[in-house]
């Protein structure tokens, strides 16, 4: 017999650590329970816990708390699975339960978001988010989080019948943040619900954000990334595929979420490149949960970027970006027209000095400056966006080609499948 380590409950109910015997022989309706129980009173297992068995008699009957299902042969994963998808997996699909217009996380900016985007962006029914270091001096980040939750509560009570969706805080989890700390402890003070990961992940902040009842998305540019940080304990991922703007990957979507599916039936958002509701519904195709879209943000009134930075958004296309590390030392996608605007030439970058990433007080701000402020980042999608909107407008028309998109029929029509399927085929 083994006892699982018991979690922080919601109040209410009981407390204790549960018991479970490995090995031992389910209906499947005591599975169904014994899942229930788990998920329920946010019990981990470990993976010496269970049998490979049991994990699968669990997982087969345990598709209440969102996606939990097998398809590895592996012990280890397959627990890893159960742990992952039990209680904090259920949470995810409790916050975004009724509160999403369209499956769509806005992504943290850096310096671009700020409490008006993310306000307008869970208003009008996407997750909206910011990075933790957009919020400067750190002790702003309580005031930030005080103003967009009040604004949200406020929301909420003027309309019970489209509640707000929820906000995600942005960690960059590098070495050189010695902010990390004292901004998660600000986060746990208002239990922010979805902290979104960068650039490293650790068991421990997992951990401190399941115990105040949050989830945690990880973001990864490819699979050995993606394993790391469902290993040490992330909810979810977020696959930044090429043509992401910022931090790029350099994976094709299909073939990143192809092979996260092979493994991982979590939480999973899509990034690079979104900027219109077919490229939502296309995400939700190729597996993923949720579209993570950044650079159409900064084309919004509320976003904290100057009026230039917004129109090379309008004006610029796919053929625009350029893809270098020479500003940030990891490689990222920026406007060619703001790189040019700085005095370099973008088809000359490999004479610039790449600089090292540094998000600490070693910071070099002038290098800063020139990286963030004058290079402008932005991700090949913006051919999509023809014009600076309100936020909610833009969420708007994505909403409007999401319908219709799920609506349509493919573009070859259904006679293809048919003809085939019948032996009719000319
Ligand atoms: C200007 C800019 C700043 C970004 N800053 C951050 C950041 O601070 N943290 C982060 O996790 N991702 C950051 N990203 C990446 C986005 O969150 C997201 O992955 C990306 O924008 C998605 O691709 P898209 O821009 O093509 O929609 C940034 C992207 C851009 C364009």
């Amino acid at each position: 017999m083994i006892t699982c380590e018991a979690l922080p409950r919601e109040s209410g109910e009981p407390s204790g650590p549960h018991v479970i015997q490995p090995g031992l022989r389910r209906s499947a309706k005591q599975s169904e329970a014994l899942a229930n129980e788990l998920a329920r009173s946010r019990c981990l297992t470990t993976a010496s816990d269970l049998a490979l068995d049991e994990a699968r008699q669990l997982a087969s009957n345990a598709d209440i708390h969102g996606r939990i299902a097998l398809s590895c042969d592996q012990k280890d994963r397959a627990l890893a699975k159960i742990v992952n998808t039990s209680a904090p997996v259920g949470a995810w699909s409790r916050f975004l339960d009724g509160r999403l217009r369209i499956p769509v996380i806005g992504s943290p900016l850096f310096l671009v978001s700020n409490p008006a985007l993310v306000i307008a962006q869970c208003t009008a029914g996407i997750v909206g988010s910011f990075p933790a270091l957009n919020a400067r001096p750190a002790s702003q980040l309580d005031e930030w989080l005080h103003e967009i939750r009040e604004a949200l509560a406020a929301h909420d009570a003027r309309h019970p019948d489209r509640p707000a969706a929820p906000l995600a805080v942005n960690q960059i989890v590098h070495r050189s943040n010695g902010r990390l700390e004292q901004d998660l402890q600000i986060c746990e003070r208002h239990k922010v619900p979805i902290v979104i990961t960068s650039l490293g992940a650790r068991p421990e902040l997992n951990q401190a954000v399941h115990d105040w009842g949050g989830v945690t998305l990880h973001d990864i540019i490819n699979q050995t990334f993606a394993r790391k940080a469902i290993e040490k304990g992330a909810d979810g991922l977020i696959a930044v595929a090429a043509g992401a703007g910022g931090h790029a990957g350099s994976i094709s979507p299909f073939a990143l979420m192809a092979e996260i599916r092979e493994w991982f039936d979590g939480p999973v958002a899509l990034s690079g490149a979104i900027a219109t509701g077919r490229g939502v519904r296309a995400a939700e195709l190729m597996g993923a949960d949720v579209a993570y879209i950044g650079s159409a943000f900064i084309a919004t009134q509320e976003a904290n970027a100057g009026q230039r930075y917004k129109q090379m958004i309008v004006d610029s296309a796919a053929d625009d970006i350029v893809n270098s590390d020479v500003f940030t030392g990891v490689h990222g996608n920026y406007l060619a027209p703001s790189i040019v605007a700085a005095g370099m030439d973008p088809a000359k970058l490999g004479d610039v000095e790449a600089v090292k990433m540094d998000f600490g007080a070693g910071r070099d701000e002038a290098r800063d400056k020139k990286a963030w402020r004058d290079i402008w980042g932005s991700g090949q999608g913006i051919g999509s966006v023809k014009e600076i909107v309100p936020a909610a407008e833009l969420v708007e028309r994505l909403a409007r080609e999401y319908a219709e998109a799920c609506g349509a029929a493919p573009r070859l029509g259904l006679r293809v499948g048919d003809a085939f399927a019948t032996g009719r085929a000319a």
